[in-house]
Formats: C-alpha cells, structure tokens, sequence
C-alpha cells in the first residue's frame, strides 16, 4: 500500500484558514488523501500561531502541524505545544525546549516518521543546532525504526533546502521547503527516490506579499517605520504539493496543488 500525503503552503492569517475551512475537506476525499501536513506558524494574523487557531486547524483535517522561527510567537503556543504532539516546532531548538521536533504515526500498516527542521541561514535570532547533522541522526533512527521519513524543512536560501534534499536523498521519502511562501517551479524526485520542493507555497491570498496587503509592505520598505502587515482576503487559494510515497519509503509522485477559494469578504 502507497500512501498520498499532502503538505500545505504556510497558512496565512484569517485569509489561510478560509482557504482550509472551504477547500480541504473536498480535496482530501477526492484526491484520496492519508496524510496532511501543514506549516501554520503564522495562522494567527500571519505572526506566530494562537492555542485557538491550532485546535481549529487540526479540527478542519490537518494531521500535522509544523512550524519555524515564529513558533513561540503566541504565548499560549508555548504551554500547548507541550501537551498537543500534533503540533510540532523545529527539531534543532534545544531539546529542553517546550514541544517535540518529530511525530511518528501509524497509517495502515506503514510508520511514518514527520520531523520539523528550521534552517540555519537567516535566522539571526535564534542559535540552533545544526540542521543537517541532526536530520541525518533523526532521519537515520525513523528508518531503524521501519518508519518512512518526511521532513518539512522551514529555511530560507534555496541553497540550503536543495543541500538537505540531496543529502536526504533516497533515505527521506520527501524534503519539502516551507518559510519563503511563495511556491516554488522545482517539484521534483530526486535520482534516488526523494520528493523535493525548494517552497511549497502559502494557503491564503495569492495577490498579495507573502498573504499580506501590498500596500502596507510597500510604505514599510519606503519609510522603514514599522506597522503592522494587514491580511489580504485577494485571490484565496489553498496551495500545496502532493506526494505519493511507495511501501519501499521512495516518492513516485510529486505534484503541485493550487485550489481557488472564493470568498465574498472578510469573514
Ligand atoms: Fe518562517
């Protein structure tokens, strides 16, 4: 038995859980999905993910959510993601830190390992481990395990995700990109059997920075004084790429997935 499993772009404000709320439930009984994995670390108001929020994402039909630098955003995130394991932050904080890095679930009869990895370029704020020392011991122990490993990688430089999908290669089942938002042309399995994308994309507004009003991130750069990013409600989607994994832990599949959400306003 092959398993599907979808990974969602990041979830963006309001605007991104809409696009879950209307478009996932369909999506995922058609396409006959066993798995969906999102990154939602900016689901509340595109800074960080609220205790709220994260339960009402697992309620629409997410099974894992990941997150990033801004998983600690919400200080009733720091509490919960102790007690819920659906609720994953980076593998490479430290391991004293609040919440789990990995999750292994059991589909059918097949163990799947979800590891959350946060790059190591660009964050200047956080002082991580190495992320790829610590994938290759993670992702190593999952297949002793006889689990297929997945890791959602939240990084920036293409340069850095690309290096985790070639040193994964054949050993993860799939390496996906998170963090940059915007989808990227390079789905793709690499020669020994790894799905890979440099960015999945985000669920939320497609016109828009990174789910965010244009307007207010142009006068930012302009003035450099800081205001807060609006959401945008234009051109919704729910983005992602799904993956279909054989029994054997290799990709067969890796495609794109772009679901218009129509929606009148606000909500
Ligand atoms: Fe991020």
């Amino acid at each position: 038995m092959s398993i599907r499993v979808l990974f969602l772009g990041e979830i963006v404000g309001r605007p991104g859980i809409q696009t879950v709320k209307d478009a996932l439930k369909s999506l995922r009984q058609d396409k006959n999905i066993d798995l969906v994995i999102a990154n939602a670390e900016g689901a509340t108001g595109g800074f960080g993910l609220g205790r709220a929020h994260s339960m009402q994402l697992l309620k629409l039909g997410i099974d894992v959510i990941t997150g990033g630098e801004k998983i600690y955003y919400k200080k009733d995130m720091v509490d919960f993601i102790a007690k819920n394991p659906s609720i994953l932050r980076p593998a490479n904080y430290p391991p004293q830190n609040p919440g789990r890095g990995l999750r292994y679930l059991t589909i059918g009869e097949q163990k799947v390992c979800v590891i959350n990895m946060l790059g190591n370029a660009d964050f200047p704020r956080t002082h991580l481990s190495n992320a790829f020392s610590l994938a290759q011991i993670l992702v190593d122990k999952a297949l002793e395990e006889g689990a297929i490993a997945i890791l959602q990688f939240h990084a920036s430089p293409t340069a850095e995700k690309l290096s985790m999908g070639y040193m994964l290669d054949g050993k993860a089942a799939a390496v996906i990109g998170t963090h940059t938002k915007v989808l990227s042309a390079d789905a793709r399995i690499l020669p020994k059997g790894t799905a890979y994308i440099s960015d999945n994309g985000r669920c939320g507004s497609q016109i828009s920075v990174g789910g965010f009003a244009a307007d207010t991130e142009i006068e930012k750069r302009i003035t450099q004084i800081p205001v807060r990013s609006l959401e945008c409600w234009d051109g919704l989607a729910l983005v992602g790429v799904l993956v279909d994994i054989s029994d054997e832990g290799k990709a067969t599949s890796i495609e794109t997935v772009n679901v218009p959400v129509e929606t009148e306003k606000e909500k």
